[in-house]
């Protein structure tokens, strides 16, 4: 639910597009540990054999008897891993050759075995825009006729290294398609940018959620894109594994009218497991401003899971090395803006 939304179109903008977006990912200590309310939490990326733009970014948030591993990755579809441990000596063990193999089966783990108490993942296969100036016309919420969809396995993304800010604890991972045939993206990109935290906190700008030492959050920015029609929206799949067939729940949860994000009545959840070792949460909205305000809020809506075959979906190299080859997913996708609201030529920015 939204306050009151500006319906005023942008005019005659150059006609590039900019989105933003932003979700924060929790992870429980493991249940029954105490003592873990500090945790040193650092960053670190870890190269590939040759190519650069080929690496991994391992956060790590130690406390007195556990682990959090975040394992972010641009290859494939991007995504991140997340496993917490029973134990503050766990570590990452990447086998490259076997990771950038067809079979990655095995190639990540995290040691000892035996210490892991939780791990899922997440992993955006597609970047989706809608035609919605007929959407109006069909009175089914569905955002409208789909563009073919942007591929994000067959993106390139510019080397993570460069990016990464150990005082802030960010790295950004910045990309556009490999074949980009009609220039949309000529000076544009779509950048996830991800960011963990040494303590709790709020960050200055809206949703301003709640984060701690256990958070990792994303940022998505579609920033300078041309999009292809007259009143695009765009929307992001995101799937997760659907383990020993328990998929996580989505709940949109009311929540109370608080000071740091006023107006905006709710709080959108994935909970992996009851009661939550993991979740997920965002609250629903987008901006079409790279400085956040009420103004340039737009409406991000999320669609019912569904569970998708592992043989019908693209996959993640970093998923099928953890968790194996025949894992299914639960997939859902977001969309941002709606028919009659701000679009994203307004501003040729979006962000969530
Ligand atoms: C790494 O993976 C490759 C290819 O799957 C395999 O041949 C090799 O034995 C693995 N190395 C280790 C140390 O496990
Ligand atoms: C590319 O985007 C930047 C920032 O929005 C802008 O200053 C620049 O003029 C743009 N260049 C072209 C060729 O459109
Ligand atoms: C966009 O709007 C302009 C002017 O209203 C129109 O001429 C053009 O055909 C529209 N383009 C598309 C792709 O609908
Ligand atoms: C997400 O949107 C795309 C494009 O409209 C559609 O093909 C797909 O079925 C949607 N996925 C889900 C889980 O609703």
């Amino acid at each position: 639910m939204l306050g009151e939304r500006p319906r005023t179109r942008g005019v005659a903008a150059p006609c590039r597009a900019l989105l933003l977006l932003q979700g924060l990912l929790l992870l429980r200590a493991p249940a029954g540990l105490l003592g873990d309310q500090t945790r040193r939490v650092s960053l670190e990326v870890i190269p590939g054999p040759t190519d650069p733009a080929q690496n991994l970014l391992h956060i790590r948030a130690v406390g007195a008897s556990s682990t959090i591993h975040y394992v972010w990755s641009s290859l494939g579809p991007p995504g991140v891993l997340f496993v917490t441990t029973d134990t503050p000596h766990s570590v990452l063990s990447v086998n490259w050759s076997g990771l950038l193999s067809p079979e990655p089966e095995g190639s990540l783990a995290v040691l000892p075995a035996e210490s892991v108490r939780f791990s899922s993942a997440l992993f955006f296969p597609r970047l989706f825009e809608f035609d919605s100036t007929k959407s109006s016309e069909t009175k089914d919420g569905s955002p409208g006729k789909p563009y073919p969809p942007y591929l994000l396995a067959s993106f390139s993304w510019d080397d993570v290294n460069s990016t990464l800010d150990h005082t802030m604890l960010s790295a950004t991972f910045q990309g556009r398609p490999l074949k980009d045939p009609s220039g949309a993206f000529n000076n544009g990109s779509l950048a996830f940018k991800v960011r963990a935290f040494s303590g709790p906190g709020r960050p200055a700008h809206l949703p301003r959620l709640l984060h701690t030492a256990d958070t990792s959050q994303l940022e998505l920015v579609l920033s300078g894109i041309v999009p292809q029609g007259n009143h695009s929206l765009f929307g992001l799949e995101v799937a997760t594994p659907a383990l020993d067939s328990e998929c996580p729940q989505l709940k949109e949860q009311e929540s109370i009218d608080d000071e740091y994000c006023p107006s905006v009545f709710q709080l959108d959840q994935l909970l992996w497991r009851s009661p939550p070792e993991g979740f997920l949460q965002w609250r629903p909205v987008a901006f079409s401003q790279k400085q956040p305000t009420w103004k340039t809020v737009l409406p991000c809506r999320v669609s019912p899971p569904r569970l998708t075959l592992a043989t019908l979906f693209p996959q993640s190299p970093i998923v099928r090395a953890f968790f194996g080859p025949s894992v299914n997913f639960s997939v859902f996708n977001l969309t941002f803006g709606d028919s009659t609201g701000l679009a994203y030529e307004d501003q040729h920015y979006l962000s969530w």
